[in-house]
């Protein structure tokens, strides 16, 4: 059976190009032999993606994740899966939630590109977010809005339905190729990708620069089946494919 690789992109497989060259030769040699399937796991739209793509030596993924699980697009396709995006309507109203976080001055919408379908994105102060995200929460709960707030990077607040996110998208491609989760290894660094390790048979790998939202979730809720690499970036990778001993 293939390894599934799912990996975020900024922050994780992203940040060291001679270590991202390294792992991607690695990748591109077991794509091949069909020993690895490539899924790309990123919080930026596919506009913003296209832009990292022209900086980062990026390899085309078999499935791409993008706006933090909210949309899967399947090998080269532009449109985003319909049948994933099915799954995303239920309790979930965009205008109301606009409406609902308007209300809280902290938060500062992001740029267009960000503010998805079934995605709606606020920068937020650190200092600030453990209160507002609380307060938050009850008045879309008020509303009568089922939804899940996702802090990142320090910085990023995303409201998304409480379907989806990375974890959510990653199985949901686990079902439909037909892997499991033991054979799956899950990369990332900040918060959005916390939901890739809550399944928990999945090997996990954070990089040794992630932010203290995702190390702090990781020493309260250790696992044998998550590993904290001292390396940074695609380096951090590649030494947590070396710790769980996954040849490629
Ligand atoms: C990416 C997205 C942004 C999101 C952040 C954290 O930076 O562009 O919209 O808030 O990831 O998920
Ligand atoms: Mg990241």
């Amino acid at each position: 059976m293939p390894w599934m690789i799912v990996t975020d992109l900024d922050n994780t497989l992203v940040g060291d190009a001679d270590a991202q060259q390294q792992l991607n030769e690695r990748l591109t040699l077991a794509r091949v032999q069909e020993r690895v399937v490539l899924v790309y796991s990123t919080g930026r739209s596919l506009a913003s993606y296209r832009q990292l793509c022209e900086i980062a030596p990026l390899l085309t993924p078999d499935v791409l994740i993008t706006s933090v699980g909210t949309e899967i697009y399947e090998s080269g396709s532009e449109q985003p899966s319909s049948q994933w995006s099915e799954q995303l309507k239920s309790q979930w109203d965009r205008n109301l939630i606009v409406e609902t976080a308007s209300k809280f001055r902290v938060l500062t919408p992001q740029t267009d590109t960000e503010q998805r379908p079934f995605k709606v994105s606020y920068f937020l102060e650190a200092s600030a977010a453990d209160q507002l995200t609380a307060e938050l929460s009850k008045a879309l709960a008020q509303a009568g809005l089922s939804t899940q707030l996702i802090y990142s990077g320090g910085k990023d607040l995303d409201i998304l339905p409480e379907a989806a996110n990375k974890g959510r998208a990653m199985q949901f491609i686990q079902d439909h190729i037909g892997i499991a989760p033991s054979e799956t290894v899950a990369c990332g660094d900040s918060g959005n990708d916390i939901a890739l390790f809550l399944g928990g048979e999945e090997h996990g790998i954070i990089v040794g620069n992630a932010q203290p939202e995702l190390l702090e979730w990781h020493a309260q809720t250790p696992s044998p089946n998550r590993y904290l690499a001292k390396a940074f970036y695609a380096a951090g990778i590649l030494e947590g494919l070396h710790y769980f001993e996954v040849n490629l």
